[in-house]
């Protein structure tokens, strides 16, 4: 890891970790712990830990935890250097002089940044070019003012296909650089030259104000009409929103999602900034996962034509499986939230804003679609479209806004509620029993895969790995009795090499004087290990006469060490097999 231990030191004293969860999950208490929503897999019911005693975090839904340096790598998607240095930020603490000590990937990651940077320059300053002024007056022309060009980085890459590499190169980058950034791409005889040619600069930005991405619009009808940088070292297309660097402090409780850049751009022109785009392609689960990191309401805001309303049906799912109230703003005639606020004019915001303020949510918009495909006319499709709608009905938490729906329906169709009520709460059962039945699913699997991956020999003895864990938790929970236990017992005598590895690692660390929390010695392991040890603390909660129990465990490990060995034990198995399918054989001739 290579950062001075005392930095770490002083930056855990100084970090609170339930403090820094605080910031991403809604926390409560819950006895000696605080548990929230996991915001590393959808869940409805909170299994997410976390434990400022011990200053560690545990999800028993995915099996992801560990210190608070792994939740921000998580969390903020960076590497153990940057999640230093993010919470060194955070508590005030400039970071020790560099020593070589990043890794040559975080090296790289900088310079893509920097390039990046020197890149949205270069477009920029493009637009007051002579050769940018058409990209200018292009920008103009879709009536964007000076302000929101300069708000934004709009900028203009030049047709000739060498200029930002010339550029670039005249700064010190690399060909190599250029083509990891995504910048440029290498022709057939190995010269790079530029990916952007004659388009609208649109530059991505990420939460910490890097410059992570490019989209590029064509300003004729050619194809592609926008152009991405594809994923780099730093921009990932599925984990990122357009304009989310400002949104997020607009939010206020809610976000608007559009589809296109410009959407976003005329939305926060007109006084909308808190509207977010994906970049190019369909909504993904993270997005919908960072989303409701900033908010509880989103307006899907897309486009009214076929494709738009297509994309609204499928993020819905997405969107609602985070736990986030959803509504959905359709543009009347067929044009887009840019389109139609430019057609007002003056009256665009005022027009846009009443469109907000009426606009439904999901449900409102998945009946409307609904009752398109039936004839009320003929009975039988009555009842199709009454069972269908107690069906979307059912999905709905809150029971107050469910009988609004419900005497909306009954009276619509002229039947009695109490009938559409009873088939909805059919389904609604039914619902509740298949979430219970995935969590529970998505609960073994995660704890067999991960148990397999991490300590496959637990199988082989359940009693002493059990018991090692116990005690793993009980010495790091309690390092006054750990001495007496290092002196006891041999790491030999551990009969898991996982947890074999875990308590030498808890030793050389004590016997250098050290502390062994979490924290010390997770440099020492890789993510998935982590989150083993976090969840080992997690499933041991603190015990009342530690010494006692540090006996127990002793105990039990000597009794198992002196059966016998994974190793005897798989051999054996082997050999009864090898018996018993000789034996069959002998059978059948
Ligand atoms: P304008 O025509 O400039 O108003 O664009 P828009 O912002 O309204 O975008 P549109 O609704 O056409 O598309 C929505 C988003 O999809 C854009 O912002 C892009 O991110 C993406 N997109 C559109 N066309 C393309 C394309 O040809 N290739 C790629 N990769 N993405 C595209
Ligand atoms: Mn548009």
């Amino acid at each position: 890891m290579g950062i001075q231990e005392e930095f770490i030191q002083e930056l855990k004293s100084r970090t609170d970790i339930v403090d820094v969860v605080s910031s991403y999950v809604n926390l409560k208490k819950a006895g000696r712990n605080m548990v929230g929503l996991c915001p590393f897999h959808n869940e409805k019911t909170p299994s997410f830990n976390v434990s400022r005693e011990n200053a560690f975090f545990h999800c028993f839904g995915c099996g992801v935890g560990g210190d608070v340096i792994t939740f921000i790598k998580r969390i903020e998607n960076l590497d153990y250097v940057d999640a230093v240095k993010f919470l060194a930020q955070r508590a005030g603490m400039s970071m020790p002089e560099d020593n070589g000590r990043s890794s040559g990937y975080t090296d790289l990651k900088n310079r893509i940044y920097e390039a990046n940077r020197e890149a949205a320059r270069f477009y920029h300053k493009q637009l007051y070019t002579p050769q940018g002024r058409q990209a200018l007056e292009y920008l103009r022309g879709r009536g964007l003012t000076e302000k929101t060009i300069i708000h934004f980085g709009l900028g203009y890459s030049p047709q000739s296909r060498f200029e930002l590499v010339n550029y670039l190169k005249g700064k010190g980058f690399s060909n190599a650089e250029l083509v990891q950034a995504n910048l440029a791409n290498l022709s057939q005889r190995g010269y790079p030259f530029d990916r952007f040619s004659d388009r609208v600069m649109f530059p991505i930005i990420d939460l910490r104000g890097n410059v992570i991405a490019f989209g590029g619009r064509i300003m004729s009808d050619i194809k592609p009409k926008y152009l991405n940088t594809s994923d780099t070292p730093v921009f990932n297309k599925s984990r990122n929103l357009f304009a989310l660097q400002f949104a997020k402090n607009k939010a206020n409780g809610q976000l608007i999602l559009v589809e296109g850049y410009m959407d976003v751009i005329a939305l926060h022109q007109a006084g909308f900034e808190n509207a977010v785009a994906t970049l190019g392609t369909a909504l993904t689960n993270e997005q919908a996962m960072i989303i409701k990191r900033y908010c509880d309401e989103v307006v899907i805001c897309y486009d009214s034509d076929e494709a738009g309303q297509k994309a609204t049906a499928r993020a819905i799912p997405i969107l609602r499986d985070t736990g986030l109230h959803i509504r959905v703003l359709t543009v009347p005639n067929g044009k887009d939230p840019d389109e139609y606020i430019k057609n007002y004019g003056e009256q665009g915001a005022a027009r846009f804003r009443m469109l907000l303020d009426k606009s439904g949510n999901d449900i409102e918009f998945r009946l409307s679609k609904l009752r398109k495909r039936y004839n009320f006319e003929l009975t039988e499709q009555r009842i199709e479209y009454l069972t269908e709608a107690a069906r979307i009905l059912s999905e709905l938490d809150n029971s107050i806004e469910q009988d609004v729906y419900l005497s909306r329906l009954a009276e619509e169709l002229n039947v009695e509620k109490t009938a559409v009520k009873n088939q909805m709460q059919k389904f609604r059962r039914r619902n509740i029993r298949e979430a219970q039945k995935q969590e529970r699913r998505n609960i073994q699997d995660t704890i067999s895969a991960r148990n397999d991956k991490i300590n496959n020999e637990k199988f082989y003895n359940l009693r002493a790995a059990n018991a090692e864990e116990a005690l793993i938790a009980l010495m790091m929970t309690n390092p006054d009795i750990a001495q007496s236990v290092f002196s006891q017992l041999p790491p030999e005598k551990f009969i898991t090499s996982f947890n074999r590895k875990v308590y030498e690692i808890l030793k050389k660390y004590a016997e250098s004087g050290g502390e062994f929390t979490l924290t010390d010695i997770s440099g020492e392991f890789s993510n998935d290990e982590v989150s083993q040890i976090a969840k080992i603390l997690a499933s041991h909660p603190r015990e009342n006469d530690p010494e006692q129990a540090a006996r127990e465990y002793l105990s039990v490990l000597e009794e198992e060490n002196d059966k016998l060995t994974p190793e005897q034990i798989a051999a054996a198995d082997t050999q009864t097999l090898m018996e018993q399918l000789q034996k069959l054989k002998e059978k059948k001739k």
